[in-house]
Parts: C-alpha cells; structure tokens; sequence
C-alpha cells in the first residue's frame, strides 16, 4: 500500500465531566491510506465518531488529547492552536456527513444556495455562470432529478434520503480528499440505506476520495469496505481487509458483532446477541476492555493487555487468544461457517 494520508499513533482522548475523566479513546493507533474505503465499526459508545471528530477538532469542549499524535499529509493536527488552522482542514482537506441530514442543513437557505456556497468557498476561480452550472452537475451526479426545480427548494421539502443526498454534494463540492460518513444511512428506510451508501461509494471512486464509513452494523458495510477496523471501549481491537474480518476473524468480540448479524441468524431461531455492558471508561480498563462479556476469555485477558498480534501484513488483532501459549479455541459454528463460506453475509 502506499504511505497513509493520515496517521494516527498512541492516541489518548479524554473528556471531563463533572469532576471525573472519561478515558474515551484508549492509545489507538491507525493508517489510512489514499483511496481507500475504511470502515470502522463498533457498538454505540466504542468511539468511532470522537475518533473522527478527532481528525476535524470538532470534539466537544470538554475534550482533550492527552497524548499521541495524529499526522495528516505530514502536518501534526494534534498541535492546532485555534479554530483557524482548522478552518483550512474542515470541509476543504476532510469533510463529514453525519447522521441526521438537517444538522448539516440550514432550514432556511435553499438547497442550491447552499450548494453554491460550498462551491464559492473552494473553487473561487469560476464565473457565477460556472458555479451555477457545477452547482447544477453536483445536484445530478448525487441523483437528484430535475436540479434547476429542486434547487430553488428548502430542505423540508426534501425526504430525509434525498436531503441525506443534498448533504453528500455540499461535502463533496468541497472537493476534499478524505470523506467521513458517521452512520450516514442510520436515520433512514433499509431500501433507501443501499442507495445511499451506493451513490457514496460511486462518488468516492470516481473521484479519488480517501472514505470512512462508521456504523454500528457490521452488515450495512460489507459492499462499500475495502478494509475494517473493529473498535470496542475506546480502542481497535481488530483491522484486516473485509475479507479477513468476514472470513477469518480473530477476536472474540468480532466473532460476537457478526454472529447477532441478522442475515447470518437461522429462521426461526432466537438472534444471537452481545451480553453484558460495556466497559466504563470513567474507570482504569484493565487488560481487554471485552474480557468481562468474553466466554472465551483467558485469566491473562482481565489482567494484561493483549499486544496487537499480526495475522498477516493486512490483518492484526489485540487477543491473548493469538498468543502461541495460548489453549486453542474453536471460534462459534456460524464463524466456522462463514470461514467455510457455508453462509453468505448477503442472506
Ligand atoms: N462531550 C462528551 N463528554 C463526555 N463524554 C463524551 C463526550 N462525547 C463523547 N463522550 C463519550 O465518549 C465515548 C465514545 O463516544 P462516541 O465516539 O460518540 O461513540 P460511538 O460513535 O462509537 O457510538 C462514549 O462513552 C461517550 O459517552
Ligand atoms: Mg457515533
């Protein structure tokens, strides 16, 4: 592969909150690399959006890197002093399309003004003529039909999927060269999800767009991934091509994220799910956050640690299961199964 756009290194991300510290990313380490499509899943509160929010400084105020480093283009973002030198990031270098579409929306702008501004902010050198007209291009290429109608509209005169789309063509004229996708498709019907997460897809490629998708659904990525990385409690446990986490997944807490998959689950049986809570990282995590919930755990799993164990040059997990000392464990059958391609993620 070729040098990462982004690098992320031993990175500690706490927020205070009345009184007490809450150790929200616990010395993550990632690369990402130009073109690619990551995806990084993970339940609610493992923190895959402050991850991200981390890469745009648009992580609440109370909020703070303690230590690590994270390098994007060569340039350390963990030194930014003022929301200026952000400015210079945010929508222009790497821009975000989050949840609920009308949070990126103002109410009271029509869509093709603020379609325009974006192209105003990063393309200056086009005539008003030409704006209007890219204005228009973007609107079409996002499947938005009859744009010159559609763009004198405000967005409550939009579905959720076609404002969802009015987002993604505000992001993407701002020409970035990383997208981020926080559970883009989340708030929206499962039929309108796979259009949507299609037309990302298209639009990343065609245009050469670095993509990060996060999800919660391990299911929901496994057509616009090229690789993933598995978040619990604040750190990657797993990374590997999607691949080699759909068909030879290592740590018991991604065996866990795909067995409750629904279309792996057998008609009429009970859907498989994660017991137990999450960890709480208001307090000191020792050894693998997943042990406590992990029915394959180790005595070493509460206690240390797991080192990040390499699988191969492209897939690495953090389980004490990996270690050679360790008893050899039997993943559960619907893994087995998978791994044998005796079921299909596609139902
Ligand atoms: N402003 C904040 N103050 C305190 N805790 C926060 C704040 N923002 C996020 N967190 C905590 O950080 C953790 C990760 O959150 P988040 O990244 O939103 O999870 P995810 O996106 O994976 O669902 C959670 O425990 C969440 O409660
Ligand atoms: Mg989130």
């Amino acid at each position: 592969m070729e040098d990462p756009i982004l690098m992320v290194r031993n990175l500690n991300l706490k927020f205070n909150l009345r009184g007490q510290t809450l150790h929200a990313l616990r010395d993550v380490s990632l690369d990402i690399y130009k073109g690619e499509s990551l995806a990084i899943v993970g339940e609610s509160g493992s923190g895959k959006s402050v991850l991200t929010k981390c890469f745009m400084g648009l992580n609440d105020q109370n909020g703070f890197i303690e230590s690590g480093s994270i390098r994007y283009k060569g340039e350390e973002l963990t030194a930014f002093k003022s929301e200026k030198d952000w400015l210079r990031i945010r929508g222009h270098e790497i821009a975000m399309v989050m949840q609920d579409p009308m949070t990126s929306l103002n109410p009271l702008k029509t869509i093709g003004a603020q379609i325009l501004e974006a192209i105003s902010l990063h393309q200056k050198e086009l005539s008003p003529a030409q704006k209007h007209r890219a204005m228009l291009d973007i609107l079409s290429d996002v499947g938005i039909q009859d744009p010159e109608r559609r763009s004198r509209q405000y967005p409550h005169e939009f579905s959720g999927g076609m404002r969802q789309r009015v987002v993604i063509a505000i992001a993407v004229a701002c020409k970035p060269n990383i997208l981020i996708c926080d559970e883009p498709t989340t708030a929206l019907d499962v039929t309108i999800q796979a259009q949507i997460l299609k037309l990302i897809k298209d639009l990343v490629r065609d245009r050469g767009i670095t993509a990060i998708y996060i999800t919660h659904d391990l299911g929901v990525v496994a057509n616009v991934a090229t690789r993933i990385a598995v978040m619990y409690g604040g750190d990657i446990v797993e990374i590997g091509t999607s691949e080699e986490i759909f068909y030879d997944p290592r740590h018991p807490y991604t065996w866990a994220l795909l067995s409750s998959l629904p279309q792996l689950g057998v008609k009429g049986e009970k859907l498989y799910s994660i017991q137990g809570t999450q960890p709480n990282l208001f307090a000191h995590v020792e050894g693998d956050a997943f042990a406590p919930r992990n029915p394959y755990a180790l005595k070493i799993d509460f206690v240390k640690r797991p080192p990040l164990f390499e699988i191969s040059p492209t897939h690495f997990a953090r389980t004490w299961l990996l270690d050679p000392r360790a008893p050899k464990m039997e993943p559960p059958e619907i893994i087995q199964k998978l791994s044998r391609r005796e079921v299909s993620l596609n139902g």
